[in-house]
């Protein structure tokens, strides 16, 4: 039994360690790059598309279409990863004519199985107009279908998840401080009855999720597809396929489990190792799976998260549950003191899981929402914010449940309303509706979770902060005997024109100017570097349209001026792009919250580990020190 949270500990860190050695890490598949660039007009036509993703990309899942003019599909050639890279996808493209295209995608993530989608746009020939192109709005709609997936999910998790941190913890505890010996067996048999049906749910649920995934994937995926075909493949040929299997054979696994521990036998290890691993699972999944550096801070906090959600939860609706079968079968006095002293052993377990929760949920928070302002504006932000206000009005149910138990939680209280000493806001005769009323609440933080893990989180580029320094309209540098100018208009995320200027001061000059070359290498994050030639518009300007500048933030420009007979020139700039036209304002902070919420999650679980650790040995040495007066009393009265 004291090993308990060694061993919940230790396993933890073992799967997740597994789970991250040899794995890349993923996010909500986002097109970071592409070439051609979105919105630009080429001379030639091109032989292949490249799109860069922030993660690998599951290809057989995934749909691209090239649209003409007329909306008429361009067959493809070919449609395969890189060799080197699995986060670029190429589309070998027929010969194509003059005109505008719009290359629709629809991608599966090989990580987390979320799907996105999105088009990019490209033209050929001097005469293309780029805003005749055939696009349709994306859907960013809530997938109300898998929200009540995840809640129901996240609700039958906590309730495996409660039952074993009850019957293994909680139960033998409360037991030990009553006189009748087995008085909760009855107790623990209803709750690993209840566990026994939450498992076989999770595996229904598990179903549905499977089906809902497949569904989305033959919506998208072509006509010859199938259900049968199309599924095997999800299974085995996808990380996500993996995971679930993993948690279908962890759940069936635990169904078992239950049905044996009800026979009284000593299954409860296997049992925790089995939760822990459910735990670690989702996490994977996760939207914590897709953090790119300390990832597995990022899922050790989620897994923590679950566990302490499911201790809480889970283990407040066992006790409402498996308590009555014990009132059932003792005198209403001994079912009083059984029923007061479970809940007060559940106390502190669920204090621990709430100061987890909080915790780890800041450090969570702090991985998926980029600074304060984002929490406010972002749809993923502001149901995380419901979330939170809903856990304060579910903890504010908690707090008075415990005031009502222990009339030493209840004692500032009473004070200020000049209560006498003992006072409690409500009788142990209400508890059981308020903890459901508790529960009820705990029910509606899940729906709001299920909302928050199937929205994109609000992190990435789109969130990165307006720029402090002011951009130039243009920058001119001297390189050997060259004067290089550069400018970017309108120098936003996107389309924009690039103007050269590439004269030399010395006369006669060297040489003539044979080709200007542009290379753009993007500062925030590896996307390599593009190389694009400029064309030529007047005597030393040269001219280049697209959309290079395909994200905000700081960019390196090198501008390679080729003359022959002589080493080329290269200028070299550092470009700032700003999110936005203009600079939005401030409505708390555009600060990174990362910073602040890493090290206060860390802290906080430092302290609930340090003072549980204080208090766990004080008790430790309070227990021998009674057990020592104990037999020195029995020797005394022996004698
Ligand atoms: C201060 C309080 C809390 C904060 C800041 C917080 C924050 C978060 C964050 C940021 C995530 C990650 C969501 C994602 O994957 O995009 C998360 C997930 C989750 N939270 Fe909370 N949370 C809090 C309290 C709670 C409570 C009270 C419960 C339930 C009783 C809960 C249950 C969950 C569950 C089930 C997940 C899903 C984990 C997964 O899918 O791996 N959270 N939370």
């Amino acid at each position: 039994m004291r090993k308990f949270p060694i061993l919940m500990i230790a396993s933890l860190l073992s799967l997740i360690l597994a789970a991250t050695t040899s794995r890349s890490t993923h996010a909500h598949a986002a097109l970071v790059r592409t070439d051609p660039p979105d919105s630009t007009v080429l001379a030639e036509a091109p032989s292949q598309v490249r799109l860069w993703y922030n993660e690998p990309i599951s290809v057989s899942f995934s749909t691209f279409q090239v649209l003409d003019l007329d909306g008429k599909p361009v067959e493809l050639t070919g449609i395969h990863l890189d060799e080197l890279d699995p986060q670029l996808v190429i589309l070998d493209l027929p010969q194509i004519g003059d005109g505008v295209y719009s290359i629709h995608w629809h991608v599966l993530s090989a990580a987390d199985g979320h799907d996105t989608q999105g088009y990019v746009v490209f033209g050929v020939g001097n005469s293309a107009d780029l805003n005749t192109a055939v696009t349709h709005e994306v859907q960013t709609a809530v997938p109300w279908t898998e929200v009540i997936l995840r809640w129901l999910n996240y609700s039958l998790m906590a309730l495996v998840i409660g039952a074993v941190v009850v019957v293994q913890f909680v139960l033998p505890r409360a037991q030990r401080r009553t006189v009748l010996t087995d008085s909760y067996l009855p107790a623990r048999r209803h709750i690993l009855k209840l566990a026994f049906y939450a498992a076989l749910g999770s595996l229904v649920v598990g179903v549905g999720l499977y089906l809902y995934q497949l569904s989305r994937l033959l919506a998208n995926l072509a006509a010859e597809a199938t259900w049968l075909g199309t599924g095997w493949e999800l299974l085995v040929d996808s990380r996500w396929g993996w995971l679930w299997l993993g948690r279908q054979a962890t759940f069936a696994a635990l169904a078992v489990l239950f049905g044996k521990m009800q026979q009284r036998s000593n299954w409860e290890i296997v049992a925790v190792v089995l939760v822990v691993g459910t735990a670690v699972l989702q996490a994977l999944t996760s939207h914590a799976a897709a953090v790119t550096d300390l990832s597995s801070l990022a899922l050790l906090a989620d897994a923590l998260h679950v566990l302490a959600m499911g201790a809480w939860l889970g283990g407040v609706v066992s006790l409402l549950i498996g308590i009555p079968a014990v009132a059932a079968q003792a005198l209403p006095e001994q079912a009083r003191q059984l029923r007061k002293e479970a809940w007060r052993v559940f106390g502190p377990v669920a204090a621990v899981s709430v100061g987890l929760l909080v915790f780890s949920g800041l450090v969570s928070a702090g991985f998926q929402v980029a600074t304060p302002d984002a929490m406010l504006t972002s749809f993923y932000g502001q149901s995380l914010l419901t979330k939170i206000g809903l856990m304060l009005l579910m903890g504010l149910f908690g707090l008075i449940n415990s005031a009502s138990l222990h009339s030493r939680i209840a004692a500032p209280l009473a004070r200020l309303l000049k209560k006498p000493a003992g006072w409690t806001p409500f009788s142990a005769n209400h508890l059981p509706r308020l903890v459901l009323l508790e529960a009820g609440v705990g029910l509606v933080v899940l729906l709001a979770t299920g909302i928050v893990t199937a929205t994109p989180t609000a992190v990435g580029p789109a969130y990165l902060p307006y720029p402090d320094e002011e951009q130039p309209s243009a920058m001119t540098q001297s390189v050997e005997d060259m004067i290089i100018s550069f400018s970017s208009k309108p120098n936003l995320p996107g389309q924009n024109i690039f103007l050269v200027r590439a004269t030399s001061h010395r006369r006669p000059a060297p040489a003539e100017v044979a080709k200007v070359i542009l290379r753009f290498t993007y500062l925030e994050e590896d996307l390599g570097t593009v190389s694009v030639e400029a064309q030529e518009i007047d005597t030393a300007a040269y001219r280049l349209g697209g959309g290079y500048f395909s994200l905000p933030g700081r960019w390196h420009v090198d501008v390679a001026v080729r003359r022959l007979g002589v080493e080329d020139s290269i200028g070299q700039f550092e470009w700032i792009v700003p999110p936005t036209a203009e600079p939005q304002p401030v409505l708390l902070s555009d600060q990174s919250l990362r910073p602040i919420l890493l090290p206060l999650g860390l802290a906080g679980f430092l302290l609930i580990v340090t003072v549980g650790l204080i208090l766990w040995r004080r008790k430790q040495r309070q227990s021998s020190l009674e057990d020592v007066l104990g037999a020195a009393e029995t020797l005394v009265g022996a004698k």
